[in-house]
């Protein structure tokens, strides 16, 4: 049976898209992914000043039953405070808890034995997103730091959701913890950041620091992709690769005027930033 809940005791409804609630009862509901406890709420749009239901839950999103699938995510996405909670919830994250398992049991996860492809720092997920749908004999697996960030790719999984696709929150530094000896088939840095001060130079993901833990994750005969408009962080990332005992398979400084080289190319979302503003987009394809 729902209980009868205390209207004022709810916050941020103007976030939530209510303008005023007039009437709430908490019941259960399940939204796909698991048994969510939230509250019904009657009350006034904030958009149109309609009058209509909506539901909220764990304090940090709302779903509106008239709403369509695009708005459920946009609004769920507006309060970042509840990141964490929407991650946390989220089946096609691997979650902070599981991951020191993961070693080794990346085939029982995806329940095949197709190749890995993951990328490292995917910001909002286009490109992986786009790069599973393209190829789903393909396993892919987008690693981002920030929750915040992770949530608009979990967005794109809520509108179009595909059987290859998982997520990790967590910080690259620690991916050999996450990914066994020789377990992933593909690397992929896009616009990773560029940590302009040299006393950052290790922070940076194409880093000979961070092409040594690669090393270990990348199967023999494994490849790395990396992009980016930034031409010092280019430069630097082509330098590191003697010293870390990389080789060049492919090096280009302007990636979409060859013909060939961009075929088949998957914009990222920095990537159609930054080459509509006229940057040419440099990249690498690199091997051990
Ligand atoms: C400049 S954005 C590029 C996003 C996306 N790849 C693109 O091309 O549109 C870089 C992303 O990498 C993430 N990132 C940076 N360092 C990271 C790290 N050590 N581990 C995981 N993600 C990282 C940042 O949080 C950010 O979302």
């Amino acid at each position: 049976m729902p209980l009868q809940q205390n209207v004022s005791s709810f916050n941020g409804l103007r976030s939530c898209g209510l303008l005023e609630a007039e009437a709430a009862v908490g019941l259960s509901f399940d939204c796909r992914c698991s048994h969510i406890p939230c509250v019904l709420l009657f009350g006034t749009d904030v958009v149109n000043s309609e009058r209509r239901f909506f539901t909220k839950w764990k304090g940090c999103a709302i779903l509106s039953q008239e709403a369509n699938r695009e708005e459920v995510s946009r609004m769920r996405l507006r309060n970042i405070t509840g990141s964490r909670e929407v991650i946390a919830e989220s089946r096609f994250v691997i979650q902070e808890e599981i991951q020191p398992q993961c070693p080794g049991t990346w085939k029982e996860i995806f329940r095949n034995d197709r190749p890995i492809h993951i990328e490292i720092g995917m910001g909002k997920g286009k490109f992986i997103h786009a790069m599973a749908k393209q190829n789903p004999h393909i396993n892919y697996v987008g690693i981002e730091k920030y929750s915040s960030v992770l949530l608009r790719a979990l967005q794109k999984m809520e509108l179009e959701e595909l059987p290859n696709l998982k997520f990790l929150r967590m910080d690259a530094e620690d991916i050999t913890k996450v990914f066994g000896a020789g377990e992933v088939d593909r690397i992929y840095l896009n616009f990773s950041d560029p940590w302009p001060k040299d006393r950052h130079a290790k922070r940076r993901l194409p880093s000979r620091e961070f092409l040594a833990r690669y090393n270990i994750i990348l199967k023999k005969g494994g490849k790395l992709e990396f992009k980016t408009d930034n031409r010092p962080l280019f430069d630097f990332a082509v330098e590191e690769l003697e010293p870390a005992g990389w080789k060049a398979e492919v090096i280009t400084y302007d990636l979409h005027a060859d013909e060939k080289l961009v075929e088949g190319n998957v914009m990222t979302e920095y990537e159609e930033k930054f080459s509509s503003m006229g940057n040419p987009i440099c990249k690498y394809i690199i091997y051990r």
